[in-house]
């Protein structure tokens, strides 16, 4: 179940004055917003919303934030509806949270709480792990340390979502503290090997498309449209932490990867921007980013800007000279008004991205899916390599290799059973060739 405290006017709940929040500029999300992007934080990681409420709060109460008298009524709720999990759309103090399990006799987790649960199960590489657990820790030192079960789990979820009433373990600060050093020195040591990552990221057999967006811009079902993996997803409801890579072939019969990353997040809290950036590691990878977008949301623009930020700033960061391409996809165009559609396409015309114009979609409806893969072949191509390969008749298997991976544009025979082969090289094929030909004692023209 989800909860969105409406604070109102009184989200301060202290000095100011109450009118600055409306102030121009004001960026507050509207309490609908928020929960429609609670909803789909929880099911992005499988929880099924049994229901979501927005609860208005006239005055925060340090021991429940909510009013007693509604902490009753959700909690008849709660029973009825054998609600496993309450998320309270808002920090919680310790003191909170313990008191609405206690009164609700079930878990609850807070916004921050279900972010680190949705990092922490897209976390794939060994860094992102590690970054999750630290931010984790962080927080639980944050709020002076309440329990720390989760540190006895070696693998698996990062706790919070144990069950209610789990064991108070005597906190212990020292601990924690020797915890958090230990684990920035094992990401320094990680972070140093990063070469080595890129080594292993060189034997995945085909280009990287890694999707990334907003939460909600429809990343996962523009990323299940084009994989089938729905097919799948319910078989999939906790079993693995990485059903968000898979295979699909392009028009051209090129292969890729298609990799779905977790969704970008307002108001992220300081302490998550580092496992945050640690999830998409794919993305530092990739050979093209798919921009998701949801072209129907009236703040498309500042996500926009967001979503480019962070990934600039991930890419400064690991010491990479450039972004990979950026292909813009304006999903959710089903949900534009017939009227307003030439003006979107007229500028999504003009729209000059790191690449070419946008390409407008409705994962619902599967409109433009076939442009988009189009253009993500047309994109791969434009990196293929070109090269003219002299082959004598003993070269047999060299032959066979170039047949089955690239693309063969000319063939020419000549004297002595010899062959000249002119192939597009895939890029990534492009080294394996060049190591093929040196061990075959060949050279080939560019
Ligand atoms: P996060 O996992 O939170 O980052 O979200 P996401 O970007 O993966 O979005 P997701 O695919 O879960 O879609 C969010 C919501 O938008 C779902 O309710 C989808 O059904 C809906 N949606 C996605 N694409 C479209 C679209 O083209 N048109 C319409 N009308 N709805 C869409």
């Amino acid at each position: 179940m989800i909860l969105v405290p409406d604070l109102g006017r009184h989200i301060s709940a202290g000095e100011g004055s109450p009118q600055g929040r409306d102030a121009p500029g004001h960026t507050t999300h509207s309490a609908a917003d928020r929960l429609a992007e609670a909803t789909g934080l929880a099911e992005a990681i499988d929880l099924p919303v049994a229901d979501s409420v927005v609860v208005p709060v006239a005055r925060p109460r340090p021991a429940t934030l909510l009013g007693s008298g509604k902490v009753e009524e959700l909690a008849e709720k709660v029973r009825d509806l054998d609600v496993g999990l309450v998320v309270v759309d808002h920090a919680l103090t310790p003191i909170q949270q313990r008191n609405l399990e206690r009164a609700w006799d079930t878990k609850v987790l807070d916004r921050t709480g279900l972010i680190l649960e949705i990092f922490g199960r897209r976390a794939r590489t060994r860094e992102g792990r590690l970054q999750v657990e630290l931010a984790h820790l962080t927080f639980q030192r944050s709020r002076l340390v309440r329990s720390w079960t989760h540190l006895e789990r070696q693998r698996g979820g990062f706790g919070f979502l144990g069950g209610p009433g789990e064991t108070q373990i005597e906190t212990d600060r020292r601990l924690l503290q020797e915890r958090i050093e230990k684990i920035r020195g094992e990401l320094d040591k990680v972070k140093r090997t990063r070469a080595l990552h890129r080594a292993g990221r060189a034997k995945v057999p085909y280009p990287i498309v890694a999707i990334v967006g907003y939460t909600n811009a429809g990343k996962s079902t523009l990323f299940n449209h084009l994989t089938g993996a729905d097919v799948l997803s319910e078989d999939q409801v906790f079993a693995t932490l990485d059903p968000t890579m898979r295979e699909r072939e392009l028009p051209s019969g090129r292969r890729v990867i298609l990799s779905d990353t977790v969704g970008f997040i307002s108001d992220l809290p300081t302490m998550l921007v580092a496992a945050f950036r640690a999830t998409l590691e794919e993305v530092i990878a990739a050979d093209a980013i798919l921009h998701v977008r949801d072209i129907s949301h009236p703040e498309t623009e500042a996500q926009r800007r967001d979503v480019e930020g962070v990934l600039d700033s991930l890419f400064a960061e690991t010491g990479h000279d450039q972004v990979a391409p950026i292909i813009e996809v304006w999903n959710k165009i089903d949900l534009v008004a017939t009227s307003d559609l030439p003006d979107l396409e007229a500028a999504a015309r003009r729209a000059t991205t790191r690449d070419e114009a946008p390409i407008l979609t409705s994962a619902l409806t599967g409109e433009g899916l076939d442009a988009l893969l189009e253009r993500i072949d047309r994109h791969l191509a434009s990196h293929d390599v070109t090269m003219t390969v002299d082959l004598p008749p003993t070269a047999g298997r060299l032959r066979h290799w170039l047949h089955e991976n690239t693309a063969v544009v000319a063939t020419e025979q000549r004297d002595g059973g010899a062959v000249r082969l002119t192939v597009r090289v895939p890029t990534e094929k492009h080294g394996r060739l060049l190591r093929l030909l040196t061990e075959t004692g060949l050279s080939a023209e560019h």
